[in-house]
């Protein structure tokens, strides 16, 4: 290792600081993979640090023919030469190449990614080696930069880093969409006297699962910190095969006291608009290039299926201008009132109040009626989770969903109920047992105060940041339905 340190110190440089920094006329080193060899002359070596390639310019006369017949797409290897003021177009410098080594060569025969098009599709069977194409590698580094991004915010608004547990006892969302965890022999369990497993022998002494939310568990520490975020994997056992989700995910989630939903309105939205500012200002040539991808894909389409902005300039539209805010009542009066309701467009028909938004209700609402982000707020009680506080009105409770255009829902979100006595009425009413979260109700014996948080899903964000389609595409080895490769 310290060899490798010592060799990345002297003259061993990345693609992208021998594109940017003025290294004319200098002896330099590069490592990387071989996006393509042409004519036996020009390597377009890549290697992960910026979407551009370097080109390296080989004289094959004073090459082995051995080793230049291991230059194939694949290969990784490491360059030694000058770097010049290009001859040729489309780039400013190249290297002429004095010394090649391969590391390690990649037959053309075997070798998957070959210098074409390759659908999503097949690329997510070889989830291994999709990073080394071009469209996967922008994905990842705008994956990465909105991570930093949304780290950044958060440090920089007083906030602390929570980290929530992974296997938990509660069930946050009370959905029941949790994967078990438990060590316990599947074939042969141990049983209580009426039949049931018997999960004292189990390895916590009870029943755990797969978190499917922190915020039980951030909500504790907001009680003490203030302002913490949660950033982290959660999971759910839900069989939804869509291009939205995913069985493991990450997600980002505030938890703030004296906070309330107008409060938190502002966060999220304020939140969102900074992080797609920051990779707006730091991963420039990857928007670009997603950019470009976009809008070939979308010439298969027809028109009315095609985005209204160009990827760079929606990024921009959502981060500059506000977010429309309405009520849950007011979105079932302009959707009750649609013309796709009356013509019976709409696959669930909305007739009451009451009823749960599906995605395609809340894409009308953002992408034909509104044509921005909104955020809705105040739904019937019947359809969130226990934790949201209860309105005057005794029918609706302080949620918040901001939903995306082209994505939907990306943010869920609340003021939580921080009346004990309300919030155990609540309970009881949805059958949920008091001694489970007996620390839950402690926040609201001791010290309770107003407070808010909301949900972000991580992939989501970046589908809307890198105009992907699906959220396999987003993160680097999907979890799915039937799926756990790798
Ligand atoms: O709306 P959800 O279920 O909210 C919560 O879990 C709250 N406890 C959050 C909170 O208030 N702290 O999930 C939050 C977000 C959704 O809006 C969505 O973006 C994302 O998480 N999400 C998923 N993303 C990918 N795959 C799935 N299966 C997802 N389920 C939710
Ligand atoms: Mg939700």
């Amino acid at each position: 290792m310290a060899i490798n340190f010592q060799v990345t110190t002297m003259n061993s440089y990345s693609v992208k600081e021998l594109l940017s920094e003025n290294l004319l006329l200098q002896e330099v080193t590069i490592n990387g993979w071989v996006k393509t060899f042409r004519s036996n002359r020009f390597i377009a070596l890549n290697d992960g640090s910026t979407i551009n390639n370097i080109q390296c310019v080989v004289d094959f006369e004073s090459f082995d023919e051995d080793v230049l017949k291991q230059v194939n797409t694949g290969a990784a290897v490491k360059i030694t030469g000058t770097l010049v003021e290009s001859q040729g177009k489309g780039q400013k410098v190249e290297i002429q190449v004095t010394g090649l080594t391969i590391h390690g060569g990649a037959d053309p025969e075997t070798y998957p990614i070959q210098p074409k098009k390759h659908s999503l599709e097949f690329l997510r069977e070889k989830a291994h080696l999709r990073i080394r194409t071009n469209t996967f590698a922008a994905i990842m580094r705008v994956r990465s930069a909105l991570s930093f991004g949304v780290h950044q915010y958060f440090q920089q608004n007083g906030f602390n880093y929570f980290h929530a547990p992974i296997i938990t006892g509660s069930d946050a969302e009370g959905a029941g969409e949790m994967f078990k965890v438990s060590t316990l022999d599947s074939k042969n369990p141990p049983l209580t006297e009426d039949g049931n497993i018997d999960y004292k022998e189990d390895f916590f002494g009870k029943e755990t699962n797969l978190t499917v939310s922190g915020q039980l568990e951030a909500e504790t520490y907001a009680m003490a910190l203030g302002k913490v975020y949660t950033f982290g994997p959660t999971f759910r056992a839900e069989n939804s095969n869509t291009s939205r989700h995913l069985a493991e995910f990450w997600m980002i989630e505030p938890e703030m006291a004296f906070f309330d939903l107008n409060d938190n309105m502002d966060l999220a939205e304020d939140f969102i608009k900074n992080v797609i500012k920051y990779v707006l200002e730091n991963c420039q040539d990857d928007l670009q290039f997603l950019e470009k991808r976009l809008l070939d894909e979308e010439k298969t389409k027809p028109q009315a299926e095609r985005s209204e902005m160009p990827l760079i300039e929606k990024l921009k539209f959502v981060s500059e201008n506000s977010f429309k805010r309405v009520t849950y009542t007011e979105a079932i009066d302009i959707l009750r009132n649609s013309k796709p309701n009356k013509k019976k467009k709409f696959k669930y028909p909305i007739n009451e109040w009451g009823a749960d938004l599906q995605s395609e209700h809340e894409r009308f609402l953002v992408e034909k009626h509104f044509k921005c982000p909104v955020i809705l707020f105040d739904y019937p009680a019947t359809i969130k989770a226990f934790y949201m506080r209860l309105n005057e009105d005794g029918k609706t409770v302080r949620a918040m969903d901001i939903l995306f255009p082209g994505i939907g829902e990306i943010v869920g979100g609340s003021q939580r109920e921080e009346r004990l006595d309300v919030l155990k009425e609540k309970m009881a009413a949805l059958g949920i047992d008091e001694e489970e979260l007996w620390w839950y109700l402690d926040l609201r014996k001791f010290g309770s105060a107003v407070h808010s948080g909301f949900g972000l899903g991580f992939e989501r964000l970046v589908l809307f940041a890198t105009g992907m389609g699906n959220i396999r595409d987003v993160i680097p080895f999907p979890r799915t339905p039937q799926n756990a490769e790798f």
